[in-house]
């Protein structure tokens, strides 16, 4: 069976540009592939510093898994923190990632762009776990063997990265030791809007929780900025930030029927929202009901994760030793 990972950071509440860039298609995935999926923990060291709100987000991400529909008893589902051997491959990676790959990485280039324009430094509050994230990530998906790593378009990049590093060593060791994984990308959800129309993003400020209360959704969708267009203008759907949202909770009906309405004219920005927050909360609310059940139940999150653990270290032990006894390291 094929193999597909993906890993989620701890540094704040889940939202649905995770749920369909993410969640959705990795538990899609875990119908017909072996899954692995994981709480990135040590990713969001890098700017997560307060250790309260470091246990409750990685509370929150494990039971925002649960809620969504992932069956522990099929996937391994385990913390990064707590495999040990993922920083070893990290280690071991780090001597075949030219510095150069890394002088490339998105987030470590916008992070370098901000300063350049505020600080006048270009290293300001960069710290290494940033700069050297995809090594980091790298490890998470080559010590599975992962066949697929279903995620959202951001972070393909990182994907081909580990690609390369996994290239690198084969050729080194003229041997198969790495997989060479796939980013799985569904190109309908690849990037979801937020509320001000830039990619749903938590440093932006514009996601929509997944678990918000029914009354905070709507005030939410409420705020989702429309142009001035009056209530009898025709309107194209496609270019509505209301309609794209829409879509990933709709039918092809419902989809249909508010495209036709959109193009005929009569219909205010108001109602659309109203059509959004009905079909929206339709789909939330049973994932918000076992969200409040889940997250209450501590000991049983951690004897989940526990057992998840449990069965990923040996795998994780495995890769290990033979890139160790490939290396000489024996
Ligand atoms: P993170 O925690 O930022 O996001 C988790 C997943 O959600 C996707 N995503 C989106 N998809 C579509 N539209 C959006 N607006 C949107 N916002 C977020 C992300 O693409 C991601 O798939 N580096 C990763 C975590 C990670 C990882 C890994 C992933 C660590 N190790 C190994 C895969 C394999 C990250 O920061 O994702």
């Amino acid at each position: 069976k094929k193999i597909s990972l993906t890993g989620i950071k701890p540094t704040g509440i889940l939202h649905i540009g995770n749920y369909f860039g993410a969640i959705k298609p990795a538990l899609e995935l875990a119908r017909e592939y072996d899954a692995r999926y994981f709480i990135a923990d040590y990713h969001s060291l890098n700017t997560v510093k307060d250790p309260k709100e470091m246990e409750t987000n990685i509370r929150e991400v494990a039971a925002g898994w649960l809620a969504a529909g992932l069956d522990p008893e099929k996937v391994i589902f385990y913390r990064q923190s707590s495999i040990p051997e993922i920083f070893e491959l990290t280690t071991f990676l780090m001597a075949f990632t030219a510095k150069g790959l890394m002088n490339r990485a998105h987030a470590y280039k916008a992070a370098v762009q901000d300063n350049t324009e505020k600080e006048n430094d270009p290293d300001a509050g960069i710290n290494m776990g940033l700069y050297t994230y995809p090594v980091l990530m790298a490890a998470d998906i080559l010590i599975f063997d992962s066949d697929v790593v279903p995620v959202g378009k951001d972070q393909v990049q990182h994907v081909e990265m580990a690609q390369d590093i996994a290239q690198a060593i084969n050729f080194n060791y003229k041997k198969e030791l790495l997989k060479i994984p796939e980013a799985s990308i569904q190109e309908d959800v690849a990037v979801v809007p937020g509320l001000d129309g830039r990619k749903m993003s938590k440093s932006y400020n514009n996601t929509i929780p997944m678990f918000v209360p029914e009354k905070q959704l709507r005030k939410l969708i409420m705020r989702i900025v429309t142009n001035s267009q009056g209530v009898d203008e025709p309107k194209d759907p496609e270019a509505s930030q209301i309609y794209l949202l829409y879509k990933l909770f709709a039918t092809k009906e419902e989809q249909d029927a508010l495209a036709k309405r959109y193009r005929e004219g009569g219909m205010g920005w108001g109602e659309a929202k109203e059509e959004l927050f009905r079909v929206m909360n339709r789909e939330l609310t049973p994932l918000r009901n076992r969200f409040e059940e889940i997250i209450s139940d501590t000991d049983k999150l951690n004897e989940i994760l526990a057992r998840g653990t449990e069965r990923a270290r040996p795998i994780a032990a495995a890769t290990v030793a033979r890139l160790r006894k490939a290396a000489g390291i024996g």
